[in-house]
């Protein structure tokens, strides 16, 4: 159901010149979609639910990720109900210390008038080659519980 609306925002020629490009992302585990008749999805958010580790501690992450809408549907506050939906939905199920997504420079203002704040340190991530740093795109907090705002953050897996 997502797939044409990724399809439409990132098409490969699109994709391939991203800071991105390249890097293989896992896959969300529930999807917040806005839909319409006959339109089909309009926006999604993506959730992943991670135990990721901060200075070498366990803590648990809400990733959010695959923030889109159809750009013919933008500034109707779709995203914004998406990723309400997605910050309510790891808040009632108590499943995550912070939310956490990766954000391009020009999407920022977006997201700091939402609450979210930049992580000023260091992400490792997993690739197929191994672990590694994860520089492509700055790192977002959003304090659910608690959420740290310096350090070294794991995310023991694949990126979102
Ligand atoms: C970033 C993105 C997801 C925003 O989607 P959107 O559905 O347009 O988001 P919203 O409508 O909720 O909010 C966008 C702006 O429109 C404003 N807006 C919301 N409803 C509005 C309305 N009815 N009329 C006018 N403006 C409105 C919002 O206030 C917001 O502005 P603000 O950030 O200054 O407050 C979209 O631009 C997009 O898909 N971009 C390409 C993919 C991408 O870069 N994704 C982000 C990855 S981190």
């Amino acid at each position: 159901m997502a797939k044409p609306l990724f399809d439409a925002v990132w098409p490969p020629e699109v994709v391939a010149k991203l800071p991105w490009a390249g890097i293989v992302f896992a896959h969300a585990e529930l999807r917040i979609l806005v839909q319409a008749e006959p339109e089909g999805a309009l926006c999604h958010v993506g959730i992943y639910r991670r135990e990721v580790t901060w200075n070498g501690r366990k803590m648990r992450a809400g990733g959010i990720g695959g923030v889109l809408t159809r750009e013919d549907f933008r500034r109707r506050g779709y995203a914004s109900i998406a990723l309400d939906a997605a910050i309510r939905t790891l808040r009632d199920e108590g499943s995550a210390d912070f939310a956490m997504l990766f954000c391009e420079p020009h999407n920022v203002p977006f997201y700091a008038g939402r609450g979210w704040k930049p992580f000023d340190g260091e992400i490792y991530c997993q690739q197929p080659e191994g672990r590694v740093r994860f520089t492509a795109i700055p790192p977002y907090l959003y304090s659910l519980k608690r959420a740290p705002l310096k350090g070294v953050i794991d995310l023991c897996g694949l990126p979102w």
